[in-house]
């Protein structure tokens, strides 16, 4: 019985790094905790071009299919004839789908929210619903929802209303009930946790809060970020590495630890612009880097202030940490690792 791991969204940000961190680690735990190799990775993702893993060009157990849309049910159905066998093990980490901007942008943007956020993760469910019922066995599914989901609030918390005020958080929300209905019934086991905003982000996408990101990896680059949120704004925040760590502590806990709650809110540590900003100038200089003058310039955008204004500054969660789950203790080790591991991301 081999264990066959499906990555969808592999060519985004995380999807990317994420990859990197599975082919490194190369064991994922499965039933009451007993670790499993991967024997088989199998990467998909819209786009026709998944990129080739760096250092990993050579490894076999990896499968990219680029042009998979995740909508088209067929198009699972056939990848998991192709590469699951009846007698495999199989896990998901579903991260395909489309950015809070890009279901903000226009009213079109609100039925991409619901197609692919919605209707494509309930494709994906279904696929595996029917192969577990098929085979026998119960794959794992693992889901990253967003902060999103909550509604104003000074503090997200374990218990935090749930009232997205996007698209793409209602979508997201849509989600994390059917993954909790389905695995109650016991058609797929069904994890998934909401995100704070995963920085430093090193490609391209239409979120608000990629200035948290621009604040450190542009003038890792050498260039002034520009910013148009307020420098004071606070952000709970997540480095892509503890995030990680996190996605895989999800994936590996029990069944039963989990119990009948399959959302776990992921912890963050809230940082302001400016905070950013004065620890790249202490942590470059400590590293021996060259520092841009300024780090970073701010001009107003009134529109990305007003969509940043409704979003909670401050996080307080308990639940991950009795899991085990982590967080970044500071800015400055945020910016030291991906300094560190700046190779690792795409
Ligand atoms: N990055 C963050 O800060 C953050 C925070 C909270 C939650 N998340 C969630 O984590 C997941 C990954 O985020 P990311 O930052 O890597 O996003 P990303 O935008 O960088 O990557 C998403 C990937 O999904 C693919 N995709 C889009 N539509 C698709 C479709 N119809 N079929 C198949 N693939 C499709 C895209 O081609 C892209 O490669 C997303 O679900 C996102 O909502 C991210």
């Amino acid at each position: 019985m081999g264990f066959v791991v499906f990555v969808t969204g592999a060519a985004g940000f995380i999807g990317q790094a994420f990859v990197v961190e599975l082919l490194r680690r190369g064991v994922l735990e499965t039933g009451e905790g007993s670790p499993r190799s991967i024997e088989s990775l199998v990467l998909a993702d819209l786009a026709e071009d998944i990129p080739v893993v760096k250092g990993y060009e050579k490894e076999e157990r990896l499968v990219r299919r680029g042009g998979v849309d995740i909508r088209d049910k067929g198009a699972f159905d056939a990848l998991l004839d192709e590469y699951v066998g009846d007698e495999d093990m199989l896990s998901v980490f579903h991260l395909g789908g489309i950015a809070s901007g890009d279901g903000e942008r226009d009213d079109r943007g609100a039925d991409l929210a619901l197609d692919i956020n919605f209707l494509g993760t309930r494709a994906v469910m279904t696929a595996l619903r029917e192969w577990n019922r098929r085979t026998g066995m119960q794959s794992r599914f693992v889901f990253t929802s967003t902060n999103a989901v909550f509604g104003p609030t000074e503090t997200i918390t374990d218990h935090s209303k749930v009232m997205p005020r996007t698209s793409y958080g209602t979508a997201k929300a849509m989600c994390e009930l059917l993954i909790n209905d389905w695995s109650r019934r016991g058609f797929l086991d069904g994890r998934c946790t909401r995100m704070p905003a995963v920085i430093p982000r090193t490609t391209q996408n239409a979120s608000a809060a990629s200035a948290w990101s621009e604040v450190i990896a542009k003038p890792y680059d050498g260039i002034t970020a520009d910013l148009s949120v307020p420098m004071e704004t606070f952000l709970p925040v997540i480095s892509i590495f503890r995030m990680m760590d996190n996605l895989i502590r999800l994936h590996n806990i029990p069944d039963k630890a989990l119990g009948e709650d399959r959302v776990v809110v992921m912890p963050a540590l809230p940082i302001t612009l400016a905070e950013a900003a004065a620890e790249v100038e202490a942590v470059f200089k400590k590293h021996g880097r060259p520092i841009p003058t300024p780090v970073a310039s701010y001009e107003e955008d009134p529109q990305v202030a007003g969509i940043v204004k409704d979003w909670p500054p401050q996080h307080a969660v308990v639940r991950a940490f009795e899991l085990g789950w982590g967080v970044d203790r500071s800015v400055g080790e945020i910016i030291t690792l991906f300094i560190e591991n700046r190779s690792a991301l795409p």
